[in-house]
This record gives C-alpha cells, structure tokens and sequence, in this order.
C-alpha cells in the first residue's frame, strides 16, 4: 500500500483523507491556458492546410495536394502532442471550434506564402511559449517545447525553399508545372538537409 500510495504521488494524484482522489495540476493555469491556445493555433493550422490540399486538388495541382495534406496531418500531430503534454501533467486538453479556413487561393505561390505566414505566426506563439516557461521557471513545459522549436525552424525553412522555386524556375505555365510535380517529393528532399535532428519517416509527432 505504501508503495502504491507513493506511485500515486509519482502522477500527482492522490487519496486524501476524506478518501477522496487528490489531482495536482503540475503546471501553472496561465501555462495551461497557454497551450491550449496553442493548440488552438495547430487545428487552425490543419484545417487551413487541408482547404488548401482541397484546392490544389481541384485545380490540378496534385503535387501540390499531397504537400498540403502530409502539412494538415503534421500540425494534427503537434495538436496531438500538445493534448498529450497537458493530459500528462493533470491539466486538462481543451478541443477547439476552429474557424472556417479561406477556400480559394489567387495562385499556387500564394498558398506556399500563406504557407509561410502561418508558419511564422506558430513559431511567434512558441517563442512567447518558450518566454512563459522561462519566467515561470517551469522547466518541464520548457523542455518539451524545444521540439516545438526545432519543428518550426524547419517547417519554415521548407516553405521559404519553395517559394524559392518560383524565383528560379519563374511563373509562366510551365515553370509552375515543373514546381507542383516536385513538390509530392519536396518536404523528403527538404528534410534530408536539415541536420539530422528528425527523419523524415518518422516526423509525425
Ligand atoms: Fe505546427
């Protein structure tokens, strides 16, 4: 029984002594809101990633159509992880209602910039994150998001090499022809220059 009782404290739950269950939040309620915002901010993410993938998908661009789904399936992962973080230390996952996402694009390089907008967006919610923890010396929530951090360095530097493309290869027919079909195989590609911190097999959180 001690035992138990001790492994019980381990998870931060208890038996007081009223014999009721005792749960401990091991993070702050300011951290705990913060996250879920976050994950807010992840199902946003997702949700704009498959509108765009439907688009692309409809208009033609199906290399384009595969990015974009394999991006939604990423940022589910990191609102999976995030839920899996608050559940973990007894505060509680909140699922959002996400707004309807924008439905049609003007171009395919304009769905890689608001790509990259959204990217930056996340990565300035990480940062404010990573501040949070710092302050509040809460040193589990700062460990766990540095993965976050290096996520974002590298789904930002995927878009920036994509918008990249229309640079060089230009915007005529073609040239965007040429960059849709790359693109089913790009985020591999793109991965494999990163400095090994991830595989690109195993990415998905
Ligand atoms: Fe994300």
């Amino acid at each position: 029984m001690k035992v138990k009782l001790l492994l019980l404290l381990h998870k931060a739950k208890y038996i007081d002594n009223e014999n009721t269950l005792v749960i401990v939040m091991r993070i702050s309620t300011e951290m705990a809101k913060a996250i879920n915002d976050q994950i807010s901010y992840e199902a946003s993410s997702a949700n704009a990633y498959i509108s765009i993938g439907s688009w692309c998908e409809r208009t033609g661009y199906d290399g384009s159509a595969a990015f974009f789904f394999e991006q939604a399936a990423e940022e589910n992962g990191h609102m999976l992880k995030l839920i899996h973080y608050l559940n973990g230390v007894e505060a509680e996952a909140i699922i959002p209602a996400i707004e309807k996402p924008p439905g049609s694009f003007e171009s395919l390089e304009s769905t890689f910039q608001f790509g990259l907008k959204s990217e930056q967006t996340v990565t300035q919610a990480i940062y404010d994150l990573v501040d949070m923890a710092e302050k509040e010396k809460d040193r589990s929530t700062y460990s766990f998001l540095q993965w976050f951090v290096i996520e974002q360095i590298e789904e930002e530097t995927l878009f920036h090499t994509i918008l990249q493309k229309f640079d060089l290869l230009g915007r005529d027919k073609l040239a965007v022809y040429q960059i849709d079909q790359s693109l089913a195989s790009v985020r591999s590609q793109a991965m494999s220059k990163q400095t090994g911190l991830k595989q690109p097999s195993t990415k998905h959180a």
